[in-house]
């Protein structure tokens, strides 16, 4: 395909795996075709290359002179280093459908499942422990937000007709209807104070490394639940094991680990009061993705701010 195109023709390079790029393909042909979607590997003259969609800044990316817009496979962009790419070029966040609806699947089954003990009963389970274990009603279990981006404020709308009540942190201020908003570090102890069952889903920056820490627990009301939907490093994860272990915190659902993968034999794999999943809570979701990609590359054309363009100095 690439012969019969001009040299001059651009090119959005999907750099990543060939079955979700070969939708791209197909999804760019109908709706920009006068863009050329190349896949990993397959040849392409450097200087075509205007649009690139990966998951980590490439060896050679500054062979690619007229690239214009990096889009990040993910929802997050710190695994992109300092540096890494190159100030003229936009750095884009992917917003898109299948991301937002996995995040609320996954935070709802989260908190319903601390909420609902399930921790406990699977050891009941294990113990063949026919038990009910009391229950506080959802419009006594207060819900907190740590973050309130995007996919926090469509986890919200999803749990809000549970009756849970709403709060959440973030770090300059925000007003969402429904919600108690608090922000900046001096709230944040407020703020944990009132939160039965913590979510995180903050992105990773130098200021949010580590924030799950033993101090922080300590704010938390006696018994409090964690589902960690952020990234890895920033849980302290023997601060989370002491915490668990002397009832502080009574459960944990962790979709992220520091390393990735957490390595065998690790005590979050057997933790009887840890539900882990291997960093799956929300997948970039090709068709979807793609739509979104095109209308990012049209704003981008037509003059106007992609979506989810990443902010450098804040970092997200
Ligand atoms: C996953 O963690 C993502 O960044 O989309």
């Amino acid at each position: 395909m690439t012969s019969e195109r001009q040299a001059g023709e651009k090119v959005f390079l999907f750099n990543s795996d060939p079955e979700r790029g070969a939708v791209f393909r197909e999804i760019f042909a109908r709706e920009l075709p006068d863009i050329e979607v190349v896949q990993r590997g397959d040849f392409v003259l450097p200087e075509r290359v205007r649009y690139l969609l990966t998951w980590t800044a490439p060896e050679e990316i500054d062979r690619y002179r007229n690239l214009e817009v990096l889009f990040s496979i993910g929802a997050g962009v710190d695994q992109f280093r300092p540096g890494s790419v190159p100030e003229s070029v936009k750095l884009v966040r992917m917003v898109e459908e299948g991301i937002v609806r996995m995040m609320q699947e996954y935070v709802t089954l989260g908190v319903l499942s601390l909420h609902r003990d399930m921790p406990a009963y699977r050891e009941q389970q294990w113990a063949q422990e026919w038990r009910a274990r009391p229950i506080p009603q959802a419009p006594e279990r207060r819900l907190g937000f740590l973050g309130l981006g995007m996919l926090a404020q469509a986890a919200i709308e999803r749990l809000a007709p549970f009756q849970f009540p709403l709060a959440g942190w973030s770090r300059s201020a925000r007003d969402l209807t429904g919600v108690r908003c608090f922000h900046g570090t001096k709230q944040l102890p407020e703020f944990l104070a009132q939160t039965d069952i913590l979510v995180c889903l903050l992105p990773l920056t130098d200021e949010t490394r580590g924030i799950l820490d033993a101090r922080l627990f300590e704010h938390l009301p006696q018994g409090a639940g964690l589902v960690h939907v952020g990234r890895g490093p920033q849980l302290d994860q023997q601060a989370l094991l002491a915490a668990l272990d002397t009832g502080k915190l009574s459960g944990a659902v962790l979709d992220v680990t520091d390393p990735e993968p957490l390595p065998q034999g690790h005590p979050l794999w057997s933790h009887p009061k840890v539900m882990l999943t291997p960093h799956i809570a929300s997948v970039t979701q090709p068709h979807t993705a793609a739509r979104s990609v095109i209308d990012n590359i049209r704003r981008h054309r037509a003059g106007q701010e992609p979506i989810g363009l990443v902010d450098r100095i804040r970092g997200y």
